[in-house]
């Protein structure tokens, strides 16, 4: 017989208490992130592409090619995924749009939920809705803990397009609060944002951009919009240069 968790056994405990898989399993329900399974049979490691990445735009500060700089962070990322556990690291991704940093944390995700740890994924806008709900109790309550348990609690957190969200004083404090948490009880958040490091700085306060710089590994993405380039050349463009 093959358990789905060889933790629990599928009982859901693990000596009397609730077991990772269960945790897990009240995330997707609460938060019906099976339309997150979904994505990340598309979008992890093994579909990462390179080639969208051009060879001939380069960072003048670091002077490493757009294809090298999105190499960089895939090797950071992969290497993450792989520590995960034995080193406590976060991750903020930041660049224009279109250039992979969804993709990029949805690899992350994947690989660990493999790996039977819990994950959550929330982009900023709907984050800060949740959040704002339950400050002015628009949340109805349950018997299970609340999905904004599980934002503090779960052992990987993505906020995604973080700078989308409207900025005001609660954003920002609730911002802080949960960051600082989670670095508290060492567990782990991957941010991404299409803000610059100077708009970023400007738009949430100095204390959250000094937690977030001091502690995050920052991977910056350039080149161009890959959506755009998928849209022309599906196959891959060094396929589409060789033909
Ligand atoms: N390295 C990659 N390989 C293949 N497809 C990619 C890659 N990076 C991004 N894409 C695709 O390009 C589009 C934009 O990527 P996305 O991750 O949403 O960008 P961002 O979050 O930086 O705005 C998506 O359709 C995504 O699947
Ligand atoms: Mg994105």
């Amino acid at each position: 017989m093959r358990y789905r968790c060889s933790d629990c056994r599928d009982t859901g405990y693990i000596g009397g208490a609730r077991c990772h898989c269960f945790r897990q399993a009240a995330v997707d329900l609460l938060y019906l992130q099976s339309n997150l399974r979904d994505v990340l049979k598309r979008e992890n490691f093994s579909f990462f592409r390179l080639d969208y990445y051009s060879t001939d735009i380069t960072d003048p500060l670091t002077g490493l090619s757009a294809r090298q700089t999105a190499q960089r962070a895939l090797e950071t990322c992969r290497r993450f995924a792989q520590n995960f556990g034995s080193s406590f690291e976060n991750l903020f991704l930041y660049g224009d749009t279109g250039l992979g940093k969804t993709f990029l944390a949805h690899c992350v995700a994947k690989e660990l939920l493999e790996n039977a740890h819990s994950v959550v994924y929330f982009s900023a806008f709907r984050l800060f809705e949740l959040f704002a709900d339950s400050a002015f109790g628009r949340r109805e309550e349950s018997g299970e803990p609340a999905m904004e348990q599980h934002i503090f609690d779960c052992d990987f957190l993505i906020i995604d397009d973080l700078g989308t969200e409207l900025v005001n004083s609660f954003v920002s404090s609730e911002l802080f609060h949960l960051i600082n948490e989670r670095l508290l009880h060492r567990r782990s958040t991957l941010i991404s944002t299409n803000l610059a490091l100077a708009a970023f700085a400007d738009t949430y306060s100095e204390r959250v951009f000094s937690r977030i710089s001091s502690n995050y590994t920052m991977l910056k993405m350039i080149g161009e919009d890959i959506r755009l380039k998928k849209k022309f050349y599906p196959e891959g463009l060094d396929r589409a240069g060789a033909e």
